[in-house]
């Protein structure tokens, strides 16, 4: 026995558990049990003592009454929530009026003859039960006590079941677990890198990868069909409620298929994790093109439980209620017909924002044009309880493709007026799970910022066959074979079919505006590794962390990370980042600067 703080500590020695607290049940009665956890509460009524015990699986009501053992008793009355103990003793059904039908173990109780103490606990930061607010710096700092709350523990074990559940259903289809490496050269996704400095090398810096999209496809010239990994990627990019720095894909790769072949793999495995998370989905999921989305919803990540918008300048001819050849788009927005003036005017203004000009006077307008405005009715199904607003561009076009501009200014639109009335009029039904395909993205996106054309997915994509000819005279109009999976208005993941061949792709490298001799440079390897017999693959990434946080109904991606980072990028436990001595810069070569 070890002493602190007055209180007499018990060793574990080779003490083990008979039971989880959480087992326990009317059929145990008269069973003799030993478990092991964390004080949950205590309840002190003089001659008998109430524990709650709490372990990973669940709360067990203990008691010590003084009259049973007087010792076992006195001790009890040394513990306080979160100290750690193990207790052994007999389970009694309780009387039917102390029954709690809030807990599993709710029909019976431990009296307990045998008490050990292992471990006392500080008062905790903050009380364990999840009706109680804390502030989240507060959670973060004490991320090991806020991972004893009951809502921390529901979503992390759900993380698991849904990783084990990726695995099952990924072996089981014949792919291969298979690991690479975290020190490497840049794999570019849009993001900057994180880099990791080379003592032996100095000068030299190793990349994070931002994703394994590298290696898989060179996995997939090394002859190991059907890979996948459950894998930390590292972007250093804005974080946001759904994006962390260090974040989970689910990533595999196969050879020889076609997108279809793909999207069957994905499907089964989605609804493999719906169905742990309890939410049943129906296969196949909907479908749409990339051009299809954006004309319906001005987004490529629509969310489809609000209606789609519609398309309605052919009604309009000459009316001048939007820029000659740009849309004129019909927005519906459920249930919120009684909008006031001032509201309406605050459609205007977030239009207004974007460029738009939003015609809200909907009376007005039917008065104007009657059989136009009979026609967007029918088009769009709005009814009398519904707000009808109409939003154009009433300046010259703008940008490379600039009906698309049109059509994401008014998607905001639509999203921005939605989300005003989401909680009003529960336009949002948080069980209502809607994946979908967004197919068929265009190939390249201009970026105003360096003039160039980018890579809208990454730029080992495939183009679509009957495109490969203007890969470099016409990319605004080539058509990647990339595919995202959307659920309720979030990019889930990510894929594509890759190129195989080495002229295919140094022609989008070239497209992109890579010199030969900085493709070779960044890229070599993978150029070369092209050249010895690549095949034919594909595959597709998607974000676990953002599949969990949806499927747990969080809307912070941190709830479902055990130890994630702020907004800031901070991880509040352990104060990291942190300044590193002198004496490890210079091992590295490193002289620090002001950043510009
Ligand atoms: P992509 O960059 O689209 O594709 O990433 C795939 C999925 O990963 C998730 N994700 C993130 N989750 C949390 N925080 C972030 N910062 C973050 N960034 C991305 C998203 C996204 O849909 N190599 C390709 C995939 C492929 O082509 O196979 C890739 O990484 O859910």
């Amino acid at each position: 026995m070890a002493d602190t703080n007055g209180v007499p500590l018990d060793f574990l020695g080779e003490l083990r558990r008979t039971h989880m607290c959480g087992q326990l049940r009317a059929s145990d009665a008269g069973s003799r049990v030993l478990l092991m956890g964390w004080v949950h509460r205590r309840r002190d009524l003089g001659g008998v003592i109430f524990l709650h015990l709490r372990d990973r699986d669940g709360v067990a009501q203990l008691v010590f009454h003084a009259d049973q053992g007087a010792d076992v008793h006195q001790k009890a009355g040394l513990v306080r929530p979160e100290y750690v103990i193990a207790a052994e003793g007999l389970v009694a059904l309780r009387t039917p009026e102390t029954v709690n039908p809030s807990i599993a173990t709710g029909e019976v109780e431990v009296v307990v003859e045998k008490l050990w103490i292992f471990n006392e606990s500080r008062t905790p930061p903050f009380p364990m039960e999840e009706t109680v607010d804390v502030a989240e710096e507060v959670r973060l700092k004490y991320r090991y006590v806020d991972l004893r709350r009951p809502h921390m523990q529901r979503n992390i074990l759900l993380r698991s079941k849904i990783s084990f559940a990726v695995r099952e259903y990924l072996y089981s289809q014949g792919f291969l677990e298979i690991e690479t490496p975290f020190m490497t050269r840049s794999t570019p996704e849009g993001a900057r890198d994180y880099l990791v400095p080379s003592r032996v090398q100095p000068g030299s810096f190793y990349a994070l990868p931002q994703s394994p999209q590298i290696f898989k496809q060179l996995l997939m010239i090394g002859g190991f069909d059907k890979y996948f990994q459950i894998v930390r990627c590292f972007r250093d990019e804005d974080f946001r409620a759904d994006r962390q720095a260090e974040f989970t894909q689910i990533d595999l790769e196969m050879s020889f298929p076609q997108q279809e072949r793909i999207l069957e793999v994905i499907e089964p495995l989605v609804q493999a994790i719906c169905r742990v998370a309890g939410h049943p989905v129906a296969l196949p999921f909907p479908r749409l093109t990339w051009e299809q989305a954006m004309r319906s919803y001005g987004i490529d990540k629509p969310d489809l439980r609000l209606p789609p918008f519609h398309t309605v300048e052919d009604l309009f001819p000459g009316a001048g209620l939007t820029g000659e050849g740009l849309p004129l788009v019909a927005i519906v927005v459920p249930k919120a017909g009684g909008a006031s003036r001032k509201e309406r005017d605050e459609l205007k203004a977030l239009g207004a924002e974007r460029g738009l000009r939003v015609y809200d006077d909907a009376k007005r307008l039917d008065r104007d044009f009657p059989a136009p405005m009979a026609e967007v009715r029918a088009r769009t199904g709005a009814g009398p309880d519904d707000l009808l607003i109409l939003a154009g561009w009433p300046g010259a076009p703008q940008g490379r493709r600039p009906v698309e501009a049109v059509l994401q200014a008014c998607g905001q639109l639509r999203l921005q007026a939605c989300q005003k009335y989401a909680d009003r009029h529960k336009l949002f039904d948080p069980q209502d799970f809607r994946f979908l395909w967004v197919v068929d993205f265009p190939m390249f996106e201009w970026s105003e910022e360096e003039s160039r054309w980018g890579a809208a997915h990454h730029p080992f994509t495939s183009v679509h066959d009957e495109d490969l000819d203007k890969l470099v005279t016409d990319p605004a109009h080539c058509r990647a074979k990339s595919y995202d999976l959307v659920l309720n208005g979030v990019e889930l993941g990510s894929g594509s079919i890759r190129i195989h061949r080495r002229d295919v792709q140094a022609k989008v490298f070239q497209a992109l505006g890579f010199a030969e001799e900085e493709a070779r440079a960044r890229f070599g390897y993978l150029l070369e590794a092209l050249e010895f017999g690549a095949p034919p693959h594909g595959g597709v990434a998607l974000g676990l962390d953002r599949l969990v946080m949806i499927l747990a109904g969080e809307t912070s991606i941190r709830d479902v990370i055990p130890f994630p980072k702020t907004a800031r990028g901070t991880d509040l436990m352990c104060d990291a980042p942190s300044a590193i001595p002198d004496r490890q810069l210079r091992e590295l070569g490193i002289q620090l600067r002001k950043p510009q």
